[in-house]
């Protein structure tokens, strides 16, 4: 199995180009489910989790072309030959689930394998079945699967998410647009990604309004269309390569990113004294001389601090000059790495959702275990600003959400690289492997 290896203590300089975002294609490329025409992405991430869409939308009858070295993704669903995603697939990634909606809206019928447990927390799909139940779904749990029907199509609905869902409003959305009259979506989730999937799913010939509000109004029509639609850029990607001048110091230009996607981390970020500045093509960090100042995080959804940006950033507090206290809001099991950088000399404790950080003078390297994609991500960057080797196994996880990772640090100085062993396939995770973002 691979693992990653980083000599730390080399300040970084460079320019680093941000990919497209992760969980934007990962609902961009069901959403090509509505329709028989097709839809073109531009912009796309290379990742094993888009691979996992591809291979998911493959066993349901669709043709995923993937050209330009799979920069440009073109799903074709005019022939739907199954409406099973199978247990085999979906249990390797949650975001399968995006199927749900947009397979039923189509054609009045789906069956989901019910996603399982996974690392950060027990992440139930309640709310996506109850708001798809709300446009008249009839579901029916057996065997480990949902089995959705829909015989007389889909209806308007004004519907309440209890709670924040990025991916339950997902499902809800595409859904809506070819159900029946009027839909209302209220406490719906303003991610940067569903207002990506808005706009794609307008070039399709959706009418919806509201994106990046808590209410999404959706008029249902009769048919979509294909269309060519540019993924965004990847917020969480940018954030996490803010993070590594930030930890290893240096200067470093993202391209591709803009503050607005990275609003609320960024205030935190400056608040510890990096600078943040607009350049022509997106923004360059500098870490400044001597300590960081502490920073308390508290994680919500958009446009509050990303959870997917939090363990990121308590590697980067594990050396501020203070104490400094994450809490985490979203998922209720998201400190696996604190033990992880504790052994690399961290002074982190512990308490239900809250992680209490006092800074240290440095951390020292060590052989460290990735546990989730973005718990991993914050191994690698302590692992920058780390004294001596740390190497960081299990590196499954940041293939799926990092392209090209150990090249586009080492542009810029880093002394990273990836060890492979066993002669398995660089990248792969075990076939037991649960999805873990
Ligand atoms: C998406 C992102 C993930 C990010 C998360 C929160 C994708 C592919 N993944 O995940 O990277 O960390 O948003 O920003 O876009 N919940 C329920 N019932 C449900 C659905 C969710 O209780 O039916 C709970 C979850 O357990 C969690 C909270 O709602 O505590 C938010 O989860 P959600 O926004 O749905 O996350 P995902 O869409 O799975």
């Amino acid at each position: 199995m691979d693992s990653i290896l980083v000599r730390g203590g080399r300040p970084l300089s460079g320019r680093i180009a941000i990919a497209g975002s992760k969980n934007a294609c990962l609902t961009l490329m069901p959403a090509a489910l509505l329709t028989d025409e097709p839809l073109t992405l531009t912009n796309a991430p290379r990742l094993a989790d888009i691979r996992t869409m591809a291979v998911l939308l493959e066993s349901l009858g669709c043709e995923v072309a993937s050209l330009q070295d799979g920069r440009v993704l073109v799903v074709g669903t005019e022939h739907i030959s199954n409406h099973r995603a199978d247990y085999d697939i979906v249990r390797k990634m949650r975001a399968s689930i995006l199927v749900l909606g947009p397979m039923l809206a189509r054609d009045g019928a789906a069956v989901v394998s019910l996603p399982g447990g996974c690392a950060i927390g027990a992440r139930p799909v309640d709310l996506h079945l109850e708001a798809l139940a709300a446009l008249g779904a009839e579901l029916d749990l057996r065997d480990g699967y949902v089995h959705a029907r829909a015989p007389r199509g889909l209806h308007g609905a004004r519907f309440t998410f209890p709670l924040v869902s990025v991916g339950a409003t997902e499902n809800a959305l595409m859904a809506a647009t070819l159900a029946r009259g009027t839909t209302v979506l209220e406490n719906a989730a303003c991610e940067p990604e569903i207002a990506d999937l808005v706009r794609c799913l307008r070039r399709m010939g959706a009418r919806i309004e509201g994106e990046g509000t808590g209410t999404l109004v959706i008029e249902g029509v009769d048919r979509l269309h294909g269309t060519t639609h540019p993924v965004i850029p990847d917020r969480i990607e940018l954030g996490t390569y803010m993070l590594a001048p930030a930890i290893a110091g240096g200067s470093v230009e993202l391209t591709g990113g803009s503050r607005a996607l990275v609003a609320a981390f960024t205030e935190k970020l400056e608040a510890t004294g990096v600078t943040v500045e607009d350049t022509e093509d997106g923004l360059r960090v500098t870490r400044p001389e001597g300590r960081l100042r502490p920073v308390d995080v508290v994680t919500a959804p958009h446009p509050g601090f990303p959870t997917d940006l939090q363990a990121q950033m308590m590697a980067l507090l594990t050396l501020a000059d203070g104490t400094s206290q994450l809490e985490e809001r979203i998922f209720e099991n998201r400190f696996m790495h604190a033990p992880e950088l504790m052994r690399m000399g961290a002074r982190i404790e512990v308490h239900g959702g809250t992680a209490t950080v006092t800074g240290v003078e440095e951390l020292r390297g060590a052989p460290v275990m990735a546990t989730d994609l973005r718990a991993s991500v914050s191994l690698i960057l302590a692992g920058l600003a780390a004294k001596g080797e740390t190497r960081v196994a299990r590196v499954y996880h940041l293939d799926r959400g990092y392209e090209r990772l150990e090249a586009k640090l080492s542009s810029c100085g880093a002394a990273i690289e990836r060890m492979t062993r066993d002669g398995g396939a660089p990248g792969q995770a075990p076939a037991e492997q649960v999805e873990g973002q």
